[in-house]
């Protein structure tokens, strides 16, 4: 008996993906390396500890694993990003067979991904990149899927990622084609920099609360509250953690604050960088964990400046107004960034897909999300959209109050500030670059164009005597 579909790689999401593939009737064969000392005879006490892998094939050599497995193969690769990739690739192309599929559900950087898709293209295999997001839990009940690549390779495999995948409230599976060949982990990148960014202004919401001197309780029960209109995994889950003691104390207290990250954000930033986009939350976001990182200055700083944190009165309400407002500037930002590189890269995705994929499953699933599947219809600009004008109006007082309520109790709130700020930018017709232009022009000789010359003319000025 050949198995229809393997795994390598049995970290946690392996693991959790190996026993929903079995769940769903698709026994795998597993390998796992064999490290003398630390990894040996990985998959074979997997399948031992769980029931549902009776008959799952255990392997720690690639060759036996790779022969077990029925033409075309189809191999899902569950091991680090990076160096690890490469890696198993190198070992695996010498023993496959033309048509052979091999997909990379890590988070893979997407430019490695298509990087390693034509190398082996030129040797007739197919390497499909997909994000898989859910987290361990989400690995094993249900992920969000993100496959992209060569569109045969993935029909042959898609009833595997359709059959694993979280279902949407209409039932279909939250797994989607993306695009051409690394257009699912570049969606998958950018999906991690809105979850970085709602991560961050949870964490602000919830500095600010503490500011204002309610208990770790008192906040949850606020963050319960505001799931019932602002529902939002992430808020869930942190209403969820703030109430975990242990041996009397609250485990938060207890959590060093320095936010650790596996590059997804920093990638997302230097691809903003790199296109132009003016998406600022995500790199907000992205800095505000590297700032929390530096521990000991941060520190010595508050004892230089004898900086004692001021009381401030914080309404509920309007931060969960502004928490609202501040979401859906994320959520139009990482839209619009997905729009402009898929039409750079001739990708041809589909944002209401995206947006439908992301409705369960995976980390940043949200009530939010479900309404973007219908606005993501009428265009990728979110904050033109009627009904998001109407919820934008609605908040941006209590944005505003609750920004300014930041600066005032100098409590660090990089993405609530930089929504409230993005906003007003976004909707300035007439911007400062003019004088931008002008000191450009004045040290540089780098010309500027003038309103009353639509030609797009370069001018240039002697703007001082010599
Ligand atoms: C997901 C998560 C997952 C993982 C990130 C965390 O969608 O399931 O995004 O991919 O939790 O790697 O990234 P950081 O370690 O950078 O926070």
């Amino acid at each position: 008996m050949k198995y229809e579909i393997g795994v390598i790689g049995l970290g946690v999401m392996g693991k959790s993906l190996s026993r929903n593939l079995a769940q769903k009737g698709a026994l795998p064969a597993l390998y796992n390396r064999h490290v003398a000392g630390s990894e040996e005879k990985v998959a074979e006490s997997f399948i031992a500890e769980h029931a549902v892998l009776d008959g799952a094939g255990a392997f720690d050599a690639l060759k036996p694993f790779v022969d077990s497995l029925a033409t075309p193969r189809k191999i899902i690769l569950m091991v680090n990003a990076g160096a690890a990739v490469d890696s198993v690739l190198n070992n695996l192309s010498g023993l496959l067979s033309p048509g052979d599929i091999v997909l990379d559900g890590g988070n893979s950087h997407y430019q490695e991904t298509q990087r390693r898709a034509a190398a082996w293209a030129a040797k007739g295999l197919h390497f499909l990149g997909a994000g898989i997001s859910g987290g361990e839990k989400g690995a094993l009940l249900g992920p969000s899927i993100m496959p992209s690549g060569n569109r045969k390779a993935y029909d042959e495999i898609a009833p595997f990622l359709a059959a694993i995948a979280a279902k949407d409230a209409q039932g279909q599976a939250c797994c989607t084609y993306v695009g051409e060949q690394g257009s699912g982990h570049f969606v998958k990148m950018i999906h991690n920099g809105i979850e970085y960014v709602e991560m961050q202004l949870i964490a602000e919401c919830y500095a600010l609360l503490k500011q204002a001197q309610y208990s770790n309780d008192e906040i949850a029960a606020f963050f319960e509250a505001w799931c019932k209109d602002v529902g939002s995994y992430l808020l869930e889950i942190s209403a969820k953690i703030l109430r975990v003691e242990t041996k009397g104390e609250y485990l938060i207290d207890q959590i060093l604050d320095r936010a650790g990250n596996k590059g997804t954000g920093k990638w997302s930033t230097e691809t903003i960088a790199q296109v132009g986009e003016a998406a600022s939350l995500i790199p907000a976001a992205l800095l505000a964990r590297y700032l929390s990182f530096f521990k000991a200055k941060r520190e010595a700083a508050q004892a230089f400046y004898a900086v004692a944190p001021k009381a401030v009165q914080v309404d509920p309400d309007h931060l969960k107004a502004a928490y609202r407002f501040s979401r859906i500037v994320n959520h139009h930002q990482g839209f619009s960034m997905i729009a402009e590189v898929a039409k750079k890269e001739d990708w041809g995705i589909d944002l209401t897909e995206i947006a439908r994929i992301w409705t369960q499953g995976c980390i940043i699933k949200s009530d939010l999300m479900q309404e973007l599947v219908h606005y993501l219809k009428e265009g990728d600009q979110l904050l033109m959209h009627s009904s998001i004008k109407a919820h934008i109006e609605q908040d941006h007082t209590a944005a505003k109050k609750m920004a300014a309520t930041a600066i005032e109790a100098q409590v660090h709130a990089p993405c609530l500030l930089e929504a409230v700020n993005f906003f007003h930018g976004y909707t300035s017709a007439q911007s400062s670059a003019n004088l931008i232009q002008a000191q450009r022009d004045f040290f540089g000789a780098h010309t500027y164009q003038r309103i009353d010359d639509p030609s797009g003319k370069s001018y240039h000025t002697h703007w001082e005597e010599e």
